[in-house]
Formats: structure tokens, sequence, C-alpha cells
């Protein structure tokens, strides 16, 4: 404060008067305000402010630095100098409201717009936040491969692509490869994008997300879900500690998302949910797997994010064990979030055994060729282990919440849209 300075701006918006203007800048870092007063600047100076700089207009701004109570990010310019960098007339996004449809065809620009901008601040601390909190728990980065021969999560929702003479697939999901990290570093986690040719048009599915997939060597399922809960209990803090202002912005209080750093996560059984919803007048039988309607009723009762455990195995992956007090069903558990937000974590124990592995892989149609080695993890030194991959922007839907997942990533791949 007091001090001179020169920053580089865009302009987000102007008003003036006769002997002042109120230009509203922004810089990459923040939005504030900045004032130009008639007898304080040369008279082209002040022309030149309320003439040519236009929404989007890049330039330089040379003044002194004051505090602005009224503003959220406490300070504003006094401006003595300007010097435009880069013209900019008839820029499409004003500052009234815009269908999604045009939003999106014009990304690029959007995310210049504020609540764009905190949406992204918040993932990249979330990421920041994944990294340190792996890494106090003793895990290694371990990048698996995007690029893949194989489709552990079904093989109907496949990107397929040229791969020289042969087919390759766009990674569903790194588990598989996580799984032999596990064997050889302990404690290994993924954080990427993953492609699913999900035919979905909902508020919760993207063609191309990002999941980070943490795998525990010598852990059961139970120990898994507590490193569940402390990891998405962890995120909420650090954002509350670190992003309370972009909360703000995007009309998340700090105090609502407080209960959900609270633990544990209540734990409920799939037989369970099946009688609380049927209770709740839904229309579900033993065997249905849910969607929407039914996480969001099912995560109501509880006020907070909520495990359903052990589903069936019809509607769950090959490599799930069986559950030993029902073998209908497999250990496993989905953690769904409140506030209609369902499904963020998908998690199970992985079988460990070999011939249960090679007779699930064949009753899959999963080739000995494609598989073999993920048969040898069974084959050689078998442990038991654990996993569970989040999904990056159901996330973070939830904790800011958004309406539709798209907005959560800087360029979402959907149904009808490639571009930007
Ligand atoms: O439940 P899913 O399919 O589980 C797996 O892929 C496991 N192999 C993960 C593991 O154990 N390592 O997906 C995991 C999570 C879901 O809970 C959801 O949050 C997210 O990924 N997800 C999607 N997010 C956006 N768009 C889609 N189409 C998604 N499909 C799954
Ligand atoms: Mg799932």
């Amino acid at each position: 404060m007091g001090e001179t300075v020169k920053i580089g701006v865009w302009l987000t918006d102007k008003r003036s008067s006769g002997k002042i203007a109120f230009l509203q800048l922004r810089d990459g870092t923040g939005f504030f305000q900045g004032i130009i007063r008639k007898n304080d600047v040369s008279p082209e100076t002040f022309d030149l402010a309320k003439h040519d700089l236009h929404q989007e207009t890049s330039f330089y701004v040379t003044g002194e630095i004051a505090e602005d109570k009224r503003s959220k990010f406490g300070y504003e310019i006094h401006i003595q100098e300007i010097e435009v960098v880069g013209k900019s007339e008839d820029y499409p996004i004003g500052n009234k409201e815009h269908g999604i449809d045009f939003l999106l065809d014009n990304r690029h620009l959007w995310l210049r717009s504020r609540k764009p901008w905190a949406l992204m601040r918040i993932r990249s601390r979330v990421k920041l936040a994944t990294m340190e909190f792996f890494d106090k728990h003793g895990f290694t980065q371990f990048d698996a491969p995007e690029l893949t021969g194989s489709a552990p999560e079904g093989t109907t929702e496949l990107f397929e692509t040229d791969y020289f003479d042969r087919s390759a697939y766009l990674s569903q999901s790194g588990q598989l490869y996580e799984e032999a990290g596990a064997m050889a570093l302990g404690r290994v986690y993924s954080m990427g994008p993953t492609f699913r040719a999900e035919k979905s048009k909902t508020r919760r599915h993207l063609m191309e997300f990002w999941m980070i997939e943490p795998e525990m060597a010598w852990c059961h399922e139970e120990e898994s879900e507590e490193i569940q809960e402390q990891y998405v209990a962890y995120l909420i803090q650090d954002l509350i500690d670190h992003c309370s202002r972009e909360l703000e912005m995007v009309g998340r209080s700090v105090k609502s998302l407080k209960p959900f750093t609270e633990l544990p996560y209540p734990r409920i059984t799939y037989k369970k949910a099946i009688e609380m919803l049927q209770k709740g007048g839904i229309d579900v039988k033993y065997g249905d797997d849910f969607g929407s309607p039914e996480e969001t009723y099912l995560a109501d009762q509880f006020k907070k994010p909520v495990f359903i455990k052990n589903y069936p195995k019809e509607i769950k992956a090959f490599y799930m064990p069986s559950d030993p007090t029902d073998d209908r069903q497999v250990i496993c558990a989905d953690l769904l979030a409140p506030e209609g937000y369902g499904e963020i974590i998908g998690g199970s124990e992985r079988s460990y055994d070999y011939e249960y592995i090679t007779n699930k892989l064949e009753e899959n149609g999963l080739s000995k060729e494609e598989y073999g080695w993920y048969d040898d993890l069974r084959k050689y030194g078998s442990v038991p282990h654990s996993g569970f991959g989040m999904g990056l922007e159901r996330f973070l839907a939830w904790v800011t919440l958004q309406d539709h997942i798209r907005e959560n990533i800087p360029f979402p791949r959907m149904l009808n849209r490639l571009n930007p």
C-alpha cells in the first residue's frame, strides 16, 4: 500500500462521470478497481480511459495502491498512466445473462469471468491438496498410461483409436496399473484424465474427466474407507483454509462445508439402502443399480457423505472379491455426496486369488493375452489390497454447488461438444 506500481491488466467493466472514471480490472490473480481522476492525469490519459478502453482491452496501468474496504479484494489502484497493449472491441460476453450453449461455445473467453476464474482456482487447489494428503500418508505418485489395451470398467464405453496395426483404448481407469504399482511401492496413486464413451447426457457425466486413484497393498476395504473419508475431509478443510474467497464467489458458504470435515461418515449396506428406498416409496428391488434419484434420496437421509457397501456382483466390476456373508455380493463401497450430488467415489477390495481372477477374466471375455499381466499380480506374492477412484469434477461440483459438472473442468468434453 502506498507504493506506485505498474501492472498488466484487462478491463472487465467501467463507469465514468465528468471528472472520474472507475475501471473494473483483473490481472489474472484477482479482480479489483482502478480509479482515474481527471485532475490527476493528462487530458489524453483521461480521454483514453473514457473512450478507448473496452471490455477485455489489455493495458498496463501505473498507479498507487490504496486500501479498498468495500471490495473483497481489499485494494484498489489510483491510476496515473495507461499504456494500451491489446485492443478489444465487441467482446461477445457481456455483463448480462447468456445461455449456457453460448457460454460453452465461448468457453475460451468465458474462462476470464469471475465464476469460472473462482472454479479453476478451486480445482487447482484441490489437486495440490491431493498431492499433499497422499504424500503425508506415505503414498507414491504412480502414473497410469492413457493408451491401453484393456478395459477395466466394462467393454462397452470405450474410445477406440488406431494403434499402428491394432486398436488401443483411451483409459477408463488407471486402477489395474495402480494395482501393479501397489505391489511395487506399497501405497500409490494416480491423478489424470480418464475417458468414458457413455452416451449419457446427465449433469454428472463427462466423456473426459479426471480421476484420483489410490491403491494400497496390505489393505482391506475398511481401512480404505477410512482413508477415503480422511481424504475428502482434508480437501474440504483445505478449501476452507485457502479458498474461502473463491468459495464465496461461487455461492458456497464456508459454514455449510464445515460439517463435512467431521468424521466418521455414516456407512450402510446396499441391502439396508434398498430397504430405506422402499420405505421412502421408491420403486427398487434387490439387484437394481442406483441412479440419481436413489442416490439423492439416500444421501438426504444423512446430510453427510455416506458409504453404501457391498453391492450385488452383477452391477460391479470383475475384480471385486465375493462378500463372505452373502456371495451374491462383492466387497466394495461407493461414497455418495449429500445435497443431490450422488456418487463421488467408487472403490473396493480387489480379489487377490489367482483362480478367482482367472475365472472372472474368462467369464468377462477378457483375454489372457491382454490381461495375463494382471493375472501375474496374483501369481507372484499376491496380498490383500484395496483402492478407490474419486471423480475430480464430481467432487468439485458438489463443493462448489454447481448444477452441472461441465463448469468444473476448463474445457468440458460432452456428447455434443468437442470445441473449443
Ligand atoms: O465408479 P467408477 O467407474 O470406478 C472406477 O473406475 C474404479 N476403477 C476406480 C478405482 O477403484 N480405482 O469411477 C470412479 C469415479 C466415480 O465415483 C465418479 O466420481 C467418477 O469416477 N466418474 C465420472 N465422472 C464424470 N463423468 C463420468 N462419465 C464419470 N464416470 C465415473
Ligand atoms: Mg461407480
